[in-house]
């Protein structure tokens, strides 16, 4: 017999922890587990999981939780789809929507799994406590985070024990390596032989693009790396560092790149265009709770450079499958790109040794089977702790 999982998701903007939950659904094995997602809210996210073939169900939005008189209105439509879907785990996408998932769980007396994609950090405190107040109030829930340094730091700050399900990429759904070339260079003028960095994802002042911008400004004054070129995919997302963002075409033009550099701005077929690079630049300045845009890159055969911090310091072997730069340090970066910038050979083995590692140990596959395996021992009264006295 099947285990029906329902999902329960915000009406999140499709970023990194959407494109997780899209491969999770199309890779789970549909006689193991019998997803359904239930959405607080309408959005174009909710269309691409129901194009999928998974059942969905729309719930009336809440509203902002610090609003709060949405709540037990919500708890309460949750507690209807519990028991018209007969779902047997409750699986809340994120922490906030894990704040009226686990209660409603609770009431229904269904197990309940939190994922957490972010936190815990002093940045992060308020949500983060939300969490812990939750996990403590329903005895029956289990933490799932997509790094062991999540883990670690939420032990760490909040005692608070988290299993580890590392993150997957859809391989089916994804370019073939080196189809977006075309398109980057006639977007651009570069040559044909351009090395091209790419850096993507949201522009945020954590996520770095500033220190890439500056790493390019030195690598550019190196003759042995005149192929180099830039490009950056992404647009600043959920209202935040607007002006931040708005301030680095005015960077590049100060650091002399030039036509060097492009920016795309935010962009749906961002993979696309990352099937067009060379490398991959990932240069967070503080720890990244997983890093999607990394094993995108790496299974996409570019060659990725990473901030030594965080999730991407556990998928990339070091000098095998990537290299890592010690975060925030123009420097530091710039020698890791010269040194891909003018060695084909290394950039070509880096590349090859990437792939097979996506294909091997970050497939979404691999981590469908690890989720259903994790549903069904929730489901079927497995001991979750989410407090205690040890790490994971
Ligand atoms: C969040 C994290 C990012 C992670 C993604 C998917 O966006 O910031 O590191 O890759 O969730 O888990």
């Amino acid at each position: 017999m099947s285990t029906t999982v329902l999902v329960v998701q915000g009406t999140a903007e499709r970023a990194g922890a959407e494109r997780v939950l899209l491969g999770l659904l199309a890779n789970a094995d549909p006689r193991r587990i019998r997803p359904v997602v239930a959405f607080l809210g309408d959005g174009p996210f909710a269309s691409e999981v129901a194009a999928l073939g998974v059942e969905v169900v729309h719930l009336p939005p809440v509203g902002r939780l610090r609003q709060p008189t949405g709540v037990p209105a919500a708890i309460r439509h949750l507690r209807a789809a519990i028991r018209d879907t007969g779902a047997d785990v409750v699986h809340a996408a994120g922490e906030k929507v894990a704040l009226l998932a686990c209660p409603a769980a609770r009431t229904e007396r269904v197990p309940a799994v939190v994922r957490l994609h972010d936190g815990p950090a002093p940045w992060r405190a308020p949500a983060s406590i939300g969490v812990q107040l939750v996990a403590a109030a329903v005895p029956k829930t289990s933490v799932v985070v997509p790094s062991q340094w999540m883990a670690e730091a939420f032990f760490r700050r909040c005692r608070l024990h988290a299993d580890v399900i590392p993150n997957g990429i859809d391989l089916a759904r994804l370019p073939a390596p080196g189809s977006g070339r075309a398109d980057v260079l006639s977007a651009t003028g570069w040559p044909a032989d351009a090395v091209v960095f790419a850096h993507a994802g949201r522009l945020e002042s954590w996520k770095g693009t500033d220190v890439f911008l500056k790493a390019a400004g030195r690598l550019i004054e190196d003759p042995a790396a005149e192929r180099a070129r830039f490009l950056i995919v992404g647009g600043a997302l959920y209202g935040r560092d607007e002006r931040w963002a708005a301030g680095l075409p005015a960077l590049a033009n100060e650091l002399g790149l030039g036509d060097r550099v492009h920016f795309t701005g935010f962009r749906p077929d961002a993979l696309h265009l990352l099937a067009g690079a060379d490398a991959v630049v990932h240069a967070s300045t503080r720890p990244e709770p997983f890093g999607m845009v990394v094993i995108e890159g790496m299974a996409l055969g570019a060659t990725v450079i990473a901030s030594a911090i965080g999730g991407p310091s556990e998928v990339i072997d070091h000098g095998r499958t990537g290299l890592l730069a010690a975060p925030g340090r123009p420097e530091t970066l710039a020698a890791a790109m010269h040194t891909v910038a003018s060695d084909d050979d290394l950039r070509r083995r880096l590349g090859a040794a990437a792939r097979e590692a996506a294909e091997r140990s970050w497939s979404a596959a691999t981590m469908a089977r690890r989720w259903t395996d994790h549903w069904e021992a929730v489901a079927g009264g497995a001991a979750t702790r989410t407090t205690g006295s040890s790490a994971a």
